[in-house]
């Protein structure tokens, strides 16, 4: 049985007073059966470290280098995230794929970069709208774990993978359950082909995640978990999506 793992992702939001507050919020609300993290800006990992200190929670962070060290001005490498106690790294966010024209094979060093590190990468994969209304998601997001599959090798067990449909992230819009479970299946199938250890792998579901929508979700045989934008701004709703996941 997995443990189920809830994981806010702030995105560039928060400030120190505004993080102080939901951080509190989610110290008073927890513990949670599920394990739960929050990934934060850069600047404020450090006191995102403090504040949980003596809590169940884990904290990480939005992004990192591919790269180890060196001349590679405003990239944060994963041995500093190391340095500074983060657990998770997510890598491969739709939007840096996006913005940040982040190719397979970039997300792929990241995440090894991570896990030389000690940090565990949650590599987000996902199709857009029109990429669905093509018929494409299941060639998309399998194209875009093999190329981790490919980097990664023998250490692709060590990874947390994220299934977040672009349609669905900051729109309000969700995948069904079932639509969810069809990709997520997908995807644990290819990793069973890459890895023994695929049964005990974590797949998070991530778009329009609220806690109205959780249970559905995360009862779905390969949901174990999520990757929470919006709601996980606000202590309530993070931790009744958190709840639902116990
Ligand atoms: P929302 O929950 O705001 O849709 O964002 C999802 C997401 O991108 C998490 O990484």
């Amino acid at each position: 049985m997995r443990k189920k793992l809830v994981v806010g992702n702030w995105k560039m939001h928060g400030s120190r007073a505004s993080n102080a507050a939901l951080l509190s919020g989610l110290r008073e609300a927890g513990p949670w059966n599920a394990d739960v993290a929050v990934c934060v800006p850069f600047p404020y990992i450090t006191e995102t470290a403090l504040a949980l200190t003596g809590q169940a929670m884990s904290f990480g962070a939005q992004d990192c280098s591919a790269h180890e060290q060196g001349a590679y001005t405003g990239e944060v490498s994963a041995a500093m995230l190391a340095d500074v106690g983060c657990r998770y790294v997510i890598v491969g966010h739709s939007e840096r794929r996006a913005f940040h024209h982040e190719s397979d094979q970039l997300v792929a060093d990241k995440a090894k970069a991570a896990l030389a590190h000690g940090v565990t990468p949650i590599v987000c994969v996902g199709e857009t709208r029109a990429e669905r209304e093509a018929g494409q998601t299941e060639a998309v997001v399998k194209r875009q774990l093999a190329a981790v599959i490919h980097t990664l090798t023998h250490c692709i067990g060590e990874i947390v993978l994220a299934y977040e449909p672009v349609w669905a992230i900051g729109t309000g819009l969700t995948a069904s359950p079932e639509e969810a479970q069809a990709v997520h299946a997908v995807l644990r199938m290819q990793l069973h082909a890459a890895t023994q250890k695929s049964d005990a792998m974590r797949i998070l579901y991530g778009g329009s995640v609220k806690p109205d929508n959780a249970v559905s979700l995360f009862g779905q045989p390969d949901i174990d978990g999520g990757l929470i934008g919006g709601a996980a701004l606000k202590a309530a709703d993070f931790s009744a999506i958190c709840r639902a996941a116990g």
